[in-house]
């Protein structure tokens, strides 16, 4: 598949770096990361994302390159990600404010009627976080908030990440063992 990967900057940087690692291996990866999003990995991480990104083939753009091929409808693309999503870029594709390669990806997915996954991540949620959630779901976007499950009784903050990850690829259909299905081995 081919998957463009955006990566704003809201908390949670290791659920980007997870579903790269994953997602490398088998698929073509173009990943649009924000110059907030580098700071935040870096902090978060403790690399900078140029040096991860060494280690894999995807190829990587900044946040204002809108001459990639990703910036257009015409480049096809099976599914966008944006993950994490933070409120500002949320509220950037809600509204059709297309400012950064990100935001344009998003708003590409939806006038292309292609696949378009968000993590957004913030807590509380005020209602205007909600209503831009809102419109996005009613558009076909799949909103996926990390928030971990604790019925298959993590032991480690790997396993809460993997299980949110595991869920991103289950909308992909994508085969994994991220987590168990429920009634498997509990
Ligand atoms: C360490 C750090 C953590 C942040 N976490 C969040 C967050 O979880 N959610 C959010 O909406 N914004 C968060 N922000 C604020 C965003 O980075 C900020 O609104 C920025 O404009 C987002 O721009 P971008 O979406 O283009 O990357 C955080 C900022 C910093 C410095």
């Amino acid at each position: 598949m081919k998957i463009a990967i955006g990566i704003s900057g809201a908390s949670g940087s290791i659920y980007a770096k997870k579903i790269i690692e994953f997602l490398d291996k088998n698929h073509e990866l173009f990943v649009a990361i924000s110059e907030t999003a580098k700071k935040i990995f870096s902090y978060e991480i403790g690399i900078t994302f140029d040096n991860f990104a060494k280690n894999f083939n995807f190829k990587q753009f900044n946040e204002k390159d809108f001459y990639s091929p990703i910036a257009s409808g015409s480049f096809k693309i099976d599914t966008y990600i944006i993950i994490p999503c933070s409120m500002k870029t949320l509220s950037a594709i809600a509204n059709g404010y297309a400012d950064t390669l990100i935001t344009r990806c998003a708003d590409v997915a939806i006038k292309q009627k292609r696949k378009l996954i968000l993590l957004p991540r913030e807590t509380p949620f005020s209602a205007i976080h909600l209503e831009n959630m809102l419109k996005l779901a009613n558009l076909g976007a799949s909103i996926i908030v990390p928030s971990p499950a604790f019925y298959h009784k993590p032991q480690t903050i790997d396993d809460l990440v993997n299980f949110i990850v595991g869920k991103v690829l289950d909308e992909l259909d994508i085969e994994h063992e991220f987590y168990k299905p429920w009634g498997v081995n509990n």
